[in-house]
């Protein structure tokens, strides 16, 4: 992504944040002050927030993996998360992206879209992306050919074959190129690149979509340390425009690139806030950290 991007990504927050303060300011507390709709796409975040979950609740057999959790997120942040095996990480994940349905609980995509009211597909249409841990990409495939293939929503064979990119789409291809640092491999096999290589390119599919949200599982898990300080530098030059929510037990990975970190445990939020003082969190040190 270009310099100029990213600082139109920063600006955008910044006015923002603006307006939230503002509106917070008035007697009615803002909230129905009607200041104008200031959308991201199709995205209401008049409020400031992009992912809002209260008391989302889901269990499995009889166990609350997710209990009572309430957490959300401004546009544009970098969101970490981090806490313990069987946190409810992953499952959070999946009630966001609609592939789990909580027991109860509210979980809102800007202020007026209710994700539980859609399913999986759509909620990827509607501009979240969810990468997983292990590397999806087409292996047999070249760089490009992933790239490209990541544009295609009309997964019949005959529109496939039609299928070409428009020049709004190649610039966009040759940006996130550029992004994912791959502008030099184009034309090599994803089944050829290393581990770290494969997981910029599934993280380049995705930024194809030009995704509002993107939720990340461990992406550093299996990276050298190399792969990781650059993928550190990739979530930094994607805050701004993207709001990111990631998952990672990399302590020094979190260091480089978190603002605001919530830890889960037992399926709620036991702490939040910068890494320093999530780590001098007596509860954290005991559950977590500590061991
Ligand atoms: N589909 C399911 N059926 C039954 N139990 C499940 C299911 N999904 C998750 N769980 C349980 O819910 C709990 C939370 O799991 P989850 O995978 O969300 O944890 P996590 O925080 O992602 O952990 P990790 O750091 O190991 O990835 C675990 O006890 C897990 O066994
Ligand atoms: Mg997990």
């Amino acid at each position: 992504m270009t310099p100029d991007l990213m600082e139109a990504g920063a600006e955008r927050v910044a006015r923002h944040a603006h307006h939230i303060d503002q509106a917070l300011q008035t007697e009615s507390g803002g909230r129905a002050a009607g200041y104008g709709r200031h959308a991201t796409g199709e995205v209401d975040v008049t409020h400031g927030r992009i992912l809002y979950l209260e008391d989302v609740s889901v269990s499995f057999d009889g166990f609350k993996a997710i209990n009572k959790l309430s957490l959300d997120i401004a546009p544009g942040e970098l969101r970490c998360i981090i806490g313990p095996n069987g946190a409810g990480k992953t499952t959070m994940m999946d009630i966001i992206t609609g592939k789990t349905r909580p027991d109860e609980g509210t979980v809102f995509f800007g202020s007026t879209i209710d994700l539980l009211r859609h399913k999986e597909a759509e909620i990827a249409q509607l501009g979240i992306g969810r990468k997983f841990q292990k590397p999806t990409v087409f292996e047999h495939l070249t760089v490009f050919e992933n790239l490209e293939l990541a544009l295609k929503t009309d997964k019949g064979v005959k529109a496939s074959m039609m299928f070409r990119l428009d020049s709004a789409q190649a610039d966009r291809l040759a940006e996130v190129l550029h992004t994912i640092h791959l502008e030099d491999s184009v034309l090599r096999l994803a089944g050829n690149l290393s581990h770290g290589q494969k997981q910029w390119l599934e993280i380049g599919m995705l930024l194809m979509q030009d995704p509002k949200l993107l939720l990340l599982d461990e992406p550093v898990a299996g990276m050298t340390d190399e792969e990781t300080a650059r993928t550190a530098e990739l979530f930094l030059s994607l805050k701004g425009k993207h709001s990111l929510m990631v998952v990672e037990h990399d302590m020094s990975f979190i260091r480089t690139i978190s603002e605001i970190v919530t830890v889960l445990c037992d399926g709620a939020v036991l702490a939040q806030g910068t890494l320093d003082e999530v780590q001098a969190d007596e509860r954290v040190i005991e559950v977590y950290l500590g061991r």
